[in-house]
């Protein structure tokens, strides 16, 4: 286990809020974190954990991507298959998969549709015996419905997909898997969010609020792995060129060019990484002004977490 630096208890607290954080907020979380200095040790603690568990090595990792068929998980299964990672990708259609495999011989497929619970349990439990030394879950699986919430009057059981693809999915499937990732060592879990889940798209409201609400619980499954060797790491597009938002609406940032950037900072440090519009310093403010506040917060309540 390792142990926080004696010293960690007299960093002031003001110098690690971000400086754009408003008035109130800097006063709220100073007070928060001195009445609770352990706040401060866990910043610590967090960052020395977090160097000794980034680094896998990438020619023996054995990678889930749900989702892998096409676009974005399509592009990362590519980049792991040729660091030399045995690569699992999921999807709906078996046809889709088969096309992958076609043109990206090596990668290995499974049947499965995310959004139904059985799916996912048949999923973790072919993946103990097909993929038993499993070390990096790439949550990437997703649909975006284009509606707007005046005129959304399709049946209830079509927008639960939406939900269920997005955000019961994949924490479904993590609870399942960590125990599996634990075993195995160190790993990495990467919770594939969306801009939208910072800032609301009105013409996908569903959408963004499944991925707001993957964000807060990749927040949660950090702290709740923190003393162990698994890494959680949120993946932020911004518009990517893929099939996601359908036919014509291909806007947004080159899909190559995505993945490259993305793919070669997932073997960094970053708990969150972004591209472009996702990657400024004003966005990158977003992620981080809560955290102080986070800190202080999960300080005050002691949850069980893994590993002890
Ligand atoms: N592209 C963007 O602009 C953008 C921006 C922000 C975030 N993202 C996020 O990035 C992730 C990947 O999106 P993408 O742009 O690469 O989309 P994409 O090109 O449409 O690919 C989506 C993949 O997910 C699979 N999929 C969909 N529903 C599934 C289910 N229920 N179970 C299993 N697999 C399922 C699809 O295969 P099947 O159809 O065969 O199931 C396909 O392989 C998503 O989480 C998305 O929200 C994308």
């Amino acid at each position: 286990m390792v142990s926080a630096p004696a010293a960690c208890l007299r960093v002031p607290v003001e110098s690690t809020l971000p400086s754009s954080m408003p008035k109130l907020y800097r006063a709220v979380a100073t007070r928060a974190t001195r009445t609770n200095p352990p706040a401060n040790c866990l910043v610590e603690k967090a960052k020395i954990l977090m160097m000794s568990t980034n680094s896998l090595d990438l020619s023996k990792a054995n990678v889930l991507i749900t989702g892998g068929s096409e676009g974005i998980g399509r592009g990362l299964a590519e980049r792991f298959l040729k660091a030399g990672s045995t690569v699992f990708i999921t999807g709906r259609n078996p046809a889709k998969l088969k096309r992958a495999v076609s043109d990206l011989p090596g990668l290995r497929t499974l049947v499965n549709d995310i959004s139904k619970p059985e799916e996912r349990i048949r999923l973790a439990h072919d993946l103990q015996s097909g993929l038993p030394d499993l070390n990096v879950v790439i949550n990437n699986a997703g649909i975006q419905r284009r509606i707007s919430l005046a005129s959304d009057t399709a049946p209830w059981a079509e927008r639960q997909i939406e939900i269920d693809t997005l955000f019961a999915g994949p924490v479904h499937l993590n609870s399942l898997l960590i125990p599996l990732l634990l075993k195995n060592g160190a790993g990495w879990i990467v919770n594939v969010t969306s801009a939208g889940g910072f800032i609301p798209q009105v013409f996908a409201p569903i959408y963004s609020a499944c991925k707001a609400a993957l964000h807060s619980y990749t927040v949660a499954l950090r702290h709740a792995l923190q003393g162990t060797a698994i890494r959680v790491v949120e993946l932020i597009p911004p518009a990517v060129q893929t099939g996601l938002a359908g036919q014509g609406a291909t806007h947004g940032a080159p899909l190559d060019l995505f993945c490259d950037d993305v793919f070669a900072r997932l073997q960094g440090s970053e708990e969150a990484i972004g591209f472009g519009p996702t990657d400024t310093l004003e966005f990158k403010q977003l992620i981080e002004a809560p955290k102080p506040l986070f800190l202080a917060s999960s300080a005050r309540f002691p949850v069980v977490t893994y590993g002890n």
